[in-house]
């Protein structure tokens, strides 16, 4: 199992999809990267999920995000099966999901987890900067479809923090106030936010930022 933490380099790798060979970092360039895996093709959790990345292709793209799949079946099936998925869900899907036969991408970033199956991987997230570092993952089930409101909550959450130094409170939406970290003092914060803060507690201090 590999233990790919938040902050650590993504690690590259080049392998065949059904948009020809990707070299990760070099197909990644200047974009964030939404890199996420899924057990078979021509399953049905599966083809919505696809279905619905294609769907939201206008978001990622003006969050800067490249969407970027995995699973361990071939360029030939994903081929075949992207037909269903452009069928079923009314969509056109474009990005490339990677053909990782020989698991080489799924065990470097832990998506296969033995009790669940030993060839197939599960369903795993991550959210990678443009400096190819890991800023989020998360790990579903096979059984349990993704949602996709919070994928792109979370990738707005993160270019909100890393725009202006702040963080986000449960259950935030953008345009939601935000929290000022507590490793800002408040005559710093006076400076940085001068359309001013609420200080519930010396630790819990709100402000809006757009
Ligand atoms: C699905 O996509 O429906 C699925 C795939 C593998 C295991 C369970 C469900």
């Amino acid at each position: 199992m590999s233990s790919l933490l938040i902050g650590s380099t993504a690690p590259n790798f080049s392998v065949p999809s059904q948009t020809g060979e990707i070299n990760f970092h070099d197909w990644a360039g200047d974009s964030w990267v939404f890199f996420f895996s899924h057990p078979a093709d021509f399953t049905p959790v599966c083809t919505t999920e696809m279905g619905r990345t294609a769907q939201l292709a206008e978001e990622f793209a003006k969050r800067n995000v490249k969407p970027l799949g995995l699973s361990t079946d071939s360029v030939e099936d994903h081929v075949k099966w992207i037909e269903d998925v452009n069928d079923t869900q009314k969509t056109t899907l474009k990005f490339p999901i990677l053909a990782d036969t020989d698991h080489k991408v799924a065990k470097a970033y832990g998506m296969i987890h033995p009790s669940e199956s030993t060839t197939a991987a599960v369903r795993s997230v991550f959210i990678i900067d443009p400096d190819n570092k890991i800023r989020l993952t998360m790990t579903y089930p096979m059984n349990v479809g993704r949602n996709f409101d919070e994928i792109l909550r979370v990738i707005d959450a993160l270019q909100l923090a890393d725009k202006h130094g702040v963080a986000t409170p449960a259950q935030w939406t953008p345009g939601d106030r935000v929290i000022i970290p507590p490793s800002v003092t408040n005559e710093q914060a006076k400076e940085k936010f001068p359309q001013g803060f609420d200080e519930i507690r010396p630790y819990l201090r709100y402000t809006s930022v757009s």
